[in-house]
């Protein structure tokens, strides 16, 4: 499958979610059995987020990653997801209203190219597999840095490009393009939107090639964690203060 770029890219995304998100949690419950809810835990975590932290989730989705957020504090109002696609939001609003506890982030729609917020807003900015998705690694990646605080943390949570390099990565690789494009049409209805999860990570980065980026950017103290045979990983860094 080829990946288109620039403005077709962002319009077949934004298309796509806009086609799967009924049906976008379950798939990743079943794809990933259950993992995926472990692994962005550990990105809110990561966060390492203050009392009355304020915490963005870019590209939330179904809001899976603030909902974690939210839970971690009394103060929901300073968590808050934001989105490309309206149906993804509406949907995360929706499940918020089935939650026993009330702690209901602030919602908003936008693009993560060009986030409607004052410079070091945050305490913490987190992205979940938004990553590969974007038009402009290094411009989204920047956009993120610029809303961060300074001694804040940018959080990335992604598949990066498989590696290979062991038996149990290749075995991945296998599943992810033979398995998971079937699993997603049966249960999405949709033929390509889960070819294009593992064609959009052999186009992606390396766990690497990201933290370079991450890195040249003037990002520093990274580290990251793998999962799942190497298919999964956080990155985490600190926006340095002004000066040093
Ligand atoms: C794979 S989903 C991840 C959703 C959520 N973060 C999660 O962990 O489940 C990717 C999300 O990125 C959003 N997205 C893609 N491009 C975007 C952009 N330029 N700005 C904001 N959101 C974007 C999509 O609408 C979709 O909800």
């Amino acid at each position: 499958m080829r990946i288109a770029s620039g403005g077709q890219k962002r319009q077949y995304v934004q298309k796509m979610f806009e086609r799967i998100a009924l049906r976008y949690d379950l798939m990743n419950r079943l794809m990933t059995f259950g993992q995926d809810l472990r692994w962005r835990r550990v990105l809110v975590r990561e966060a390492n987020l203050p009392r009355a932290g304020r915490f963005l989730d870019v590209a939330t989705g179904t809001g899976d990653v603030a909902f974690i957020a939210a839970e971690g504090t009394d103060q929901p109002d300073l968590i808050v997801g934001i989105d490309l696609v309206p149906k993804m939001v509406h949907l995360a609003h929706k499940r918020a209203k089935k939650r026993v506890c009330h702690r209901e982030p602030v919602w908003m729609i936008g693009d993560t190219m060009c986030l409607p917020f004052a410079s070091d807003t945050f305490d913490a900015v987190a992205s979940a597999f938004l990553m590969r998705n974007v038009t402009d690694v290094v411009a989204a990646l920047r956009e993120q840095v610029r809303v961060t605080r300074p001694g804040g943390r940018v959080l990335i949570l992604e598949v990066p490009r498989p590696d290979g390099r062991t038996f149990g990565n290749r075995l991945f690789r296998l599943y992810f393009h033979w398995i998971v494009p079937v699993l997603g049409w049966l249960i999405t209805g949709d033929k390509n939107a889960y070819k294009y999860l593992p064609a959009s990570a052999e186009t992606f980065l390396t766990v690497g090639q990201l933290q370079s980026i991450m890195k040249s950017i003037g990002l520093g103290e990274l580290y990251h964690y793998s999962f799942m045979f190497d298919s999964v990983a956080v990155h985490v860094a600190i926006k340095p203060h002004k000066g040093t």
